[in-house]
């Protein structure tokens, strides 16, 4: 399986087997995230990935998790400090172990919501100003899924994504399709569709430059919902998660073209045709999103 399989098949599992982890795997999973980990996101933040393991069989209550996560033993930990696209540093790197790790066989689920977020700080060792904004369950998917499972499931709607048509856009603020969305855009842009967001929300947004080939990446942000957990930020993260998967796809389809930070306050100056650049900045913000980051 290539890693494009590999971003395509996975999906949240909310219902492990409860077996736990034994140490020659544990070993394997932890050189997984060391990997993962080893160079920073697009934002320059390095995330520090611990992993913990509960052998008492208890772990979803250890995690605060109850009833929601079943048979899980197993959880990844990030641990953050706050600085500007750390969120978006954090989904890269995590969503980056997570395909890792399924291509290997394991399962996962982010959780961003109900968790204790005091005891996995306190599990991961986190000090001073770092803190868990989220934890990823993770083992082997159980045969049979919990009654919770389904119904979350179904109520997230998860494997359901918005059509491309409400994700892309052109700088006159028209939706894209026809020949922007051809081969090779079209791998990537399926790619970054099928990311797993916050209650599958899905708020990438895309403008396009049909001249440059290059696009400028917008958060629509649920405002309360983005903003009711303190310096966690679930929106941003799935941007980080959202771009990874565009950049991996971009990779493999041989499209050349990184990242760049995109902040109201900069970033615009780093690199050339401003104006451009410009008219997909306003584009976006005539809709209202925030911007995220360009790719050129
Ligand atoms: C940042 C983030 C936080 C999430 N938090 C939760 C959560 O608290 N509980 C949960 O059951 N699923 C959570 N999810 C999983 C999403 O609901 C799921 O990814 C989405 O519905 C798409 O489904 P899929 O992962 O199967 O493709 C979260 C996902 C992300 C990216």
């Amino acid at each position: 399986m290539n890693i494009l399989e590999t971003i395509h098949q996975r999906r949240s599992v909310r219902s492990f087997s409860p077996k736990v982890m034994e140490q020659p795997e544990i070993e394997k999973v932890q050189g997984m995230l060391e990997t993962a980990s080893s160079e920073p996101g697009p934002f320059g933040t390095r995330i520090r990935l611990k992993l913990y393991i509960d052998t008492s069989g208890s772990g979803e209550a250890r995690m605060g998790t109850y009833g929601l996560i079943s048979g899980a033993s197993a959880f990844i930990m990030p641990v953050v400090v706050d600085a500007p696209g750390a969120m978006e540093d954090l989904g890269w790197t995590v969503e980056r172990a997570i395909i890792d790790l399924w291509a290997a066989g394991w399962a996962s689920c982010w959780i961003g919501g109900v968790f204790s977020r005091a005891k996995a700080a306190s599990l991961a060792g986190a000090s001073g100003e770092e803190f868990v904004p989220i934890v990823v369950a993770l083992g082997r998917e159980a045969e049979q899924r919990s009654l919770l499972d389904r119904l979350v499931t179904r109520a997230a709607r998860s494997r359901q994504r918005k059509p491309l048509d409400e994700l892309c856009f052109l700088p006159d603020g028209s939706a894209l399709n026809g020949d922007a969305l051809a081969p090779p855009w079209n791998i990537v842009l399926e790619a970054l569709r099928s990311a797993p967001s916050a209650s599958n929300k899905q708020p990438w947004r895309l403008v396009l430059s049909p001249a440059a080939q290059s696009w400028a990446l917008f958060l629509d942000e649920d405002r309360l919902y983005n903003n009711s957990l303190g310096n966690t930020h679930l929106q941003n993260i799935d941007m980080g998660i959202a771009m990874y998967h565009f950049a991996v796809a971009a990779y493999c389809a041989s499209i050349g073209g990184a990242w760049i930070p995109l902040t109201e306050e900069g970033g615009w100056q780093e690199a050339g045709d401003m104006e451009q650049r410009k008219a997909l900045l306003d584009a976006g913000k005539k809709k209202g999103w925030k911007p995220i980051a360009y790719w050129a």
